[in-house]
């Protein structure tokens, strides 16, 4: 299975490796498929920081204020593609997952979704997706590890982020 590793040592570092993410999930839109981003990693390992760098990556001009959707438990940008930011922090089951529609969201074929705690309704992950982890190191630091599922979208990320 093919995992791209980078090292962030502070904010900006998310954001860049963010922007790598960012336009994997243009080219994937523009070739009209959705795409679903699922970031893990502790409390404050820092997906909501990824998720506004990803925004800015893709509205470098746009004033979007990306905060965490753990309350609203999805926030859209109206980006080009658009993005949808969930948190999944409180959801306890595929049926709340319902409730909020997600497979519009996760389907949406001219968005992207980037979802905070995937992994906590796995049934709804679908087949394509990118799984983005985070872990934070001894020195503060963060290890980002990328890994696609899908193999379509493994040919976008060797092409996108090997560039
Ligand atoms: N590469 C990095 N190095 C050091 N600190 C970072 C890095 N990336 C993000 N941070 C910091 O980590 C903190 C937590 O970030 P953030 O809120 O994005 O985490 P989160 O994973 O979304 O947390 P939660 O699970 O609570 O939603 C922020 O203060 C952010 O600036
Ligand atoms: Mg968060």
């Amino acid at each position: 299975m093919t995992e791209y590793a980078f090292l962030a040592a502070e904010p900006a570092e998310t954001a860049r490796v963010a922007a790598k993410v960012a336009a994997v999930a243009e080219r994937a839109v523009v070739g009209g498929q959705p795409l679903v981003v699922g970031l893990s990693g502790p409390l404050g390992a820092g997906k909501t920081t990824f998720v506004q760098g990803v925004v800015a990556a893709l509205d470098p001009r746009g004033d979007h204020y990306v905060t965490s959707p753990t309350y609203a438990l999805v926030q859209t940008y109206d980006t080009q593609p658009r993005v949808a930011h969930l948190d999944l922090y409180r959801i306890e089951s595929l049926e709340d997952l319902e409730s909020i529609g997600y497979r519009e969201i996760y389907y949406d074929p001219g968005g992207c979704a980037f979802v905070e705690w995937i992994e906590r309704v796995p049934e709804a992950i679908p087949d394509r997706w990118l799984e983005v982890r985070m872990a934070p190191q001894p020195s503060g630091a963060r290890s980002i590890s990328v890994r696609p599922h899908g193999a379509a979208l493994c040919v976008l990320c060797r092409e996108v982020l090997t560039a």
